[in-house]
């Protein structure tokens, strides 16, 4: 059953650009694509949290692979509405992916800094057979380093974005749907 929208949190948005129903038929068809593309493979999917554990939950139960999964937190956007260009690695030891093909979901691709600092990290010292990059949202007019997905759920406008990952100061992660804020729900200091 799908999860409820109505209710307090679904008013703060102003627009519904995805609907569940409409990003859970999506994620059929691309854990359909990930399953033929990996089969006979040993896969590992890394989610980048916190933005990719949403996706990640949702579309590893319809891989019909026996993967491994991992997590890897960084922290690239400090709680604004523009990408900041930093990218902080949290962790201690990256993981060991000898022998494993190696996916990474995040929730969406923007200036690109971010998924290509993950894939350079992870290829330089993790030893995978190979990588690739998983997203739910794709903003292409928003490149600023060279970074090519190689599954997307959806391309869009360069809008700020929350729901389904998507955070807008840390909140809104947990909207199973995605949207645009009303601007009384957003900071002055960060309005257009
Ligand atoms: P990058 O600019 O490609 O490095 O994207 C970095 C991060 O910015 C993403 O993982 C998201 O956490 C965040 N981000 C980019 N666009 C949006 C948006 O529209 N809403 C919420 N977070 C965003
Ligand atoms: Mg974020």
């Amino acid at each position: 059953m799908p999860i409820s929208n109505k209710g307090a949190m679904r008013d703060h948005l102003d627009s519904v650009l995805f609907g569940e129903e409409q990003i859970l038929a999506r994620l059929d068809e691309i854990a359909a694509q990930i399953t033929e593309d990996y089969r006979g493979k040993n896969l590992t999917v890394v989610a980048i949290m916190h933005g990719g554990l949403i996706i990640m939950a949702d579309l590893l139960r319809r891989i019909q692979l026996p993967l491994k999964m991992e997590c890897i937190s960084v922290e690239s956007y400090h709680g604004g509405v523009e990408s900041s260009g930093s990218v902080r690695f949290n962790v201690a030891r990256m993981p060991d992916f000898t022998g494993e093909h190696v996916l990474v979901i995040d929730d969406i691709l923007d200036s690109g800094r971010t998924l290509d600092a993950i894939t350079t990290k992870v290829m330089a010292e993790c030893h995978p057979e190979s990588v690739r990059i998983g997203v739910l949202l794709n903003k292409i007019t928003q490149r600023v380093v060279e970074v090519e997905p190689d599954y997307v759920a959806f391309e869009i406008d360069d809008l700020f974005v929350v729901g389904y990952g998507l955070d807008y100061q840390g909140r809104y992660r947990n909207l199973p749907l995605i949207g645009t804020l009303k601007e009384e729900y957003i900071l002055p200091e960060h309005r257009s």
